[in-house]
């Protein structure tokens, strides 16, 4: 079997902040294949790069993202929160503002063309519910916007879309015809016989969580022909238990460690 690729979640995001440009750039110097993204929708409308609903967690600031415009994300630290690792050197890094500053989409499609070699960038929407379809659209809208929506086969940056929603799966598939997608799956999937996707997903993104419970899993997926991501891999038990059943990609928040594990 194929070496799997090696996908940085949220960045280089055990080392650095996450969903930082450095958090980013970091992984792409430890040689990720890819990176991962949440993208959510500011009140003025903007795609920006957080995970959670709300800013508390990860920034300086109070209550939800997309009750916030860009500029008042733009003025708050989105890096300060982050310890690093045990044992990690902070040195003057704080002052770096690629380190605390809200990463936009637009920003980070930019940076991933800049890379000067191939890159796979995985986006995930978050279910659909209080917007419909807008983050959908607009986030296809901007992947047009950077040439990157209807893939040619040597494009050095291809883009795929992730979701838990079947809802958004479809919409994307019927937006953007030629992106990929991924169906993230928390529970084991009740399709009555599993012979192909559902919603037209293309690959298949299993949680740890579940590969663990139930490790037969990723053969069932791969059997239907379909490509299998699993996230988020960042022990070493875990990594032996998804390299030994067998899988295309591996979402990490431990880039480097997995790549050293891979021998690359
Ligand atoms: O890569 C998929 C994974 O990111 C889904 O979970 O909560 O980290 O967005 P979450
Ligand atoms: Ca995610």
């Amino acid at each position: 079997m194929a070496t799997p690729l090696v996908f940085a979640h949220r960045g280089s995001s055990a080392a650095l902040p996450e969903h930082t440009l450095a958090a980013y750039l970091r992984a792409l110097d430890e040689g990720a294949d890819g990176l991962e993204c949440d993208v959510r929708l500011t009140r003025d409308g903007h795609l920006v790069c957080v995970h959670d609903r709300r800013l508390d967690r990860t920034s300086n600031g109070r209550g939800r993202v997309s009750a916030h415009t860009l500029a008042e994300l733009d003025a708050l630290d989105f890096g300060s929160w982050h310890q690093g690792e045990p044992g990690d050197d902070l040195g003057d890094v704080p002052a770096d503002p690629d380190r605390t500053r809200l990463l936009t989409l637009d920003r980070l499609l930019q940076a991933v063309r800049d890379a000067g070699r191939p890159v796979q960038l995985l986006i995930e929407t978050k279910h659909p519910s209080r917007y419909g379809s807008t983050v959908e659209r607009r986030l296809i809208a901007m992947l047009r916007q950077h040439g990157l929506a209807d893939p040619k086969p040597d494009d050095p940056v291809r883009v795929t879309v992730m979701s838990f929603s079947p809802l958004a799966v479809r919409l994307i598939r019927g937006l953007a015809p030629k992106l990929p997608t991924v169906l993230l799956l928390e529970v084991a999937p009740r399709w009555p016989r599993m012979t192909r996707l559902p919603f037209g997903a293309q690959i298949a993104g299993p949680g740890i969580s579940l590969v663990r419970a139930r490790p037969r899993l990723i053969r069932a997926l791969r059997d239907t022909g379909h490509p299998v991501y699993v996230w988020t891999v960042n022990e070493p038990a875990d990594l032996d238990l998804v390299l030994e059943a067998g899988v295309d990609g591996i979402i990490t928040d431990r880039p480097a460690l997995v790549l050293d594990r891979l021998g690359r």
